[in-house]
């Protein structure tokens, strides 16, 4: 384990920052602060304050992320960005740390240098991406996608359940709600994006390693998909001839985990598919279901897995349709090809973590993360810190802060070291 990390961050004043956000939360559902709900605006707030107080310059950029800038000496000539960040928006029900210790670790390394007075050639970042979990609009990463030019307008019309627009929310929280037209015009001015993350899965934790250095980020796609039947009175419409949207939907629900685990079983990289989100139309008990909608999360490595999954589901789903005498569409909303991590940043993070006397592996990540989206336009890379269980997206989520102190003195080894 390490020799000196906290001669870099403070797991204390860590401890205290994640106590803070933990408090912002769904009373009746922690740990709960979607996206545009009051507990975000609150978390949103308090951040500011705290970039504030630490000196740095706030905006709210057009994709509506939350940006702190330590500004380089006004004497460096075309001085170049490095950005930091991650998120505090969180899942229904999900944890305390899943984007909360990459904001907590920007953080740390700006009270770092500020207590060293070090000033550094480049701008510094810290940025808490907008919506970087999936959303009820089935885009996740709004902010990273902004920033990469990829938030388009048919996303940013989408209209939920209540009739919010997602261009609208966004504009309420400061951004212009519009598509951006093309990546961040200063992107080619930016060093690196560098986001530190709790691992979300386990082999940190088993093999006793400090830290994982991400190699690569699957393709994540998302379906929406939606049948439809005949609603009816549950005691007189007769089970014959039934056109019952949850029980197709139960059907396909089934056959997209077989055929996903066909697939991942010849599949030696990540492949992984889920439907986490259903919705049933009138969802009443005395109703035959009339409609249903779900959204499918599909997960590759390989983009050769994904398509065949997807025609096996079409075929198997075509079928269904005609037995079961319901419609069945399916229409993707959401798509994301697998994302390399820069290797020249890698190296640099594993020689900060060699520096630091913690031990590190290379890593793909499960998860999604706005590094996808932000290595289109400018070199990224991750940063693992291990979690126990592995367990994410749900309230046990836990890890410690020095393993965040451990991952935060990594990246503000790797600013010196950039800062040469
Ligand atoms: C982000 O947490 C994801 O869904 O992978
Ligand atoms: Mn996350
Ligand atoms: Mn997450």
């Amino acid at each position: 384990m390490t020799k000196h990390f906290n001669t870099y961050s403070e797991p204390n004043r860590i401890a205290e920052a994640v106590e803070a956000l933990a408090e912002l939360t769904e009373p009746q559902r922690p740990f709960t602060r979607l996206v545009f709900s009051p507990e975000f605006s609150r978390a949103r707030q308090w951040l500011q304050e705290r970039f504030e107080a630490a000196g740095l310059e706030c905006q709210i950029d057009a994709g509506g992320s939350l940006i702190g800038t330590r500004k380089a000496p006004a004497a460096s000539e075309s001085p170049g960005k490095i950005i930091i960040g991650s998120h505090v928006d969180t899942v229904p029900a999900g944890g305390r740390f899943d984007g909360i210790a990459g904001v907590v670790a920007g953080l740390e390394a700006i009270h770092f240098l500020n207590a060293q007075r070090i000033d550094l050639p480049f701008d510094l970042e810290i940025v808490d991406f907008l919506g970087e979990e999936l959303n009820v609009w089935g885009t996740s990463c709004l902010g990273s996608r902004h920033m990469a030019g990829l938030l388009t307008d048919d996303i940013l019309d989408r209209v939920d359940q209540d009739g919010r627009r997602l261009g609208d929310e966004i504009e309420r929280i400061g951004g212009t709600g519009k598509p951006a037209s093309g990546p961040r015009p200063d992107a080619q001015s930016i060093l690196a994006c560098l986001e530190l993350h709790i691992e979300q899965s386990d082999r940190l934790e088993t093999d006793q390693i400090d830290i994982g250095i991400v190699t690569d980020i699957p393709g994540i796609s998302r379906y929406s998909i939606t049948v439809t039947g005949s609603a009816g009175h549950s005691g007189t419409t007769r089970m014959e001839g039934r056109r019952d949207a949850l029980v197709t939907a139960s059907d396909i629900i089934m056959t997209a985990r077989e055929i996903a685990r066909s697939i991942a079983a010849q599949d030696n990289r990540h492949f992984v598919a889920t439907i986490g989100r259903i919705e049933v139309y009138p969802n009443g008990a005395a109703t035959v279901p009339g409609e249903v909608k779900m959204i499918l999360d599909l997960r590759a490595s390989n983009e050769h897995s994904r398509d065949m999954f997807m025609e096996q589901l079409h075929a198997a789903s075509l079928e269904t349709s005609r037995r079961e005498s319901c419609d069945v569409g399916i229409e993707r909303i959401s798509e994301a090809s697998v994302a390399h991590m820069d290797d020249a940043l890698r190296q640099r993070l594993a020689r900060s973590a060699d520096h630091l006397g913690l031990s590190h592996i290379n890593l793909s990540s499960g998860a999604g993360h706005d590094m996808a989206h932000m290595s289109r336009i400018a070199p990224s890379a991750m940063i693992f810190i291990p979690c126990k269980g592995g367990l994410s997206h749900c309230p046990e989520e836990l890890t410690t802060p020095d393993a965040i102190a451990r991952g935060s003195a990594v990246l503000i080894r790797t600013l010196l070291d950039m800062a040469g």
